[in-house]
């Protein structure tokens, strides 16, 4: 169910400071997107914040109200950048060869739960202990394809990768995200994950070929992402020509 608030962020002596959007759809906690009116102070804003949306995750794209929050005792859950590919051609000099065969997502939840499970282990930066059973990992890949979570699937966008013979092994999920503050919306890299005893054999390239070539024969010429801070992922974007527009963070007062 979409549940979307806006609450006023006010300080101890009652001064309006800012706002947060909560989107109380999907996880728990609840995400809070701060917003910090002009010529507020971050340490202001941040006691407004900590009177308000503690147990919150909060989301900002501030830099100095991300370390301010830090200072009076925040967690920070994950630092991410936001990075574009744009203006892309779908003539290129060379032939495109892709080692296995890509093509539009065919397959149910189930079968890319697994290939999730494997591709996100407690090592990774994004893994997520409460996503560790094939129905946890399922619930949360139904939430990307039928558009509850991010936005609409762009389906000619999305893809999966088979094993010749025939089990997935990478799966591309691409949404239409709205615009906001920090960006125009449009296609948006919701998931992008590849079996490990496949990486580092061009898969996750291919997959993002074949969405940028369905993207471009839909006159569609951007494409974004988040990428966690430190995650490997980020290089492949980086050679692949996608540029970082902004950061942000997610973090919690306990
Ligand atoms: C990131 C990921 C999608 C890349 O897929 P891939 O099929 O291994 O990618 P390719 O073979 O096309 O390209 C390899 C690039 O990915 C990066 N990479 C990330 N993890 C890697 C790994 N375990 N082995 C090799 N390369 C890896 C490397 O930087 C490499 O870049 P390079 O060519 O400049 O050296 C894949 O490693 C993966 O599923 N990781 C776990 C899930 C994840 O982090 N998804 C991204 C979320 S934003």
């Amino acid at each position: 169910m979409l549940s979307m608030t806006t609450l006023d962020l006010v300080t101890s002596d009652a001064q309006v400071v800012g706002s947060a959007r909560i989107d109380e759809r999907g996880k728990s906690p609840s995400r809070a997107v701060l917003a910090r009116y002009s010529g507020t102070t971050p340490d202001i804003f941040v006691d407004a914040v900590a009177n308000t949306l503690v147990g919150h995750r909060l989301i900002t794209h501030d830099a100095e109200v991300a370390s301010a929050l830090v200072e009076s005792g925040a967690t920070v859950l994950r630092a991410s950048r936001m990075m574009v590919l744009s203006s892309f051609e779908l003539v290129q000099d060379g032939l495109i060869v892709w080692k296995c065969p890509i093509g539009p997502i065919q397959h149910t939840p189930n079968a890319y739960a697994a290939v999730y499970i494997r591709a996100y282990p407690p090592e990774h930066p994004d893994h997520d202990p409460s996503e560790v059973t094939v129905e946890a990992a399922a619930n949360t890949i139904t939430t990307y394809l039928s558009g509850e979570e991010v936005g609409p699937l762009n389906r000619l966008a999305s893809g999966e990768a088979l094993d010749p013979s025939g089990v997935v092994i990478g799966v591309i999920i691409v949404s239409e995200l709205a615009g906001n503050d920090e960006y125009e919306g449009g296609p948006w890299v919701t998931e992008l994950f590849i079996d490990p005893a496949w990486h580092g054999l061009g898969v996750g390239t291919a997959l993002i070929h074949f969405a940028v070539i369905q993207l471009a024969l839909q006159n569609r010429l951007t494409l974004g992402l988040a990428v966690t801070v430190g995650s490997p992922a980020g290089r492949l974007y980086e050679r692949l020509g996608f540029e970082e527009r902004s950061k942000s963070w997610a973090l919690i007062i306990d």
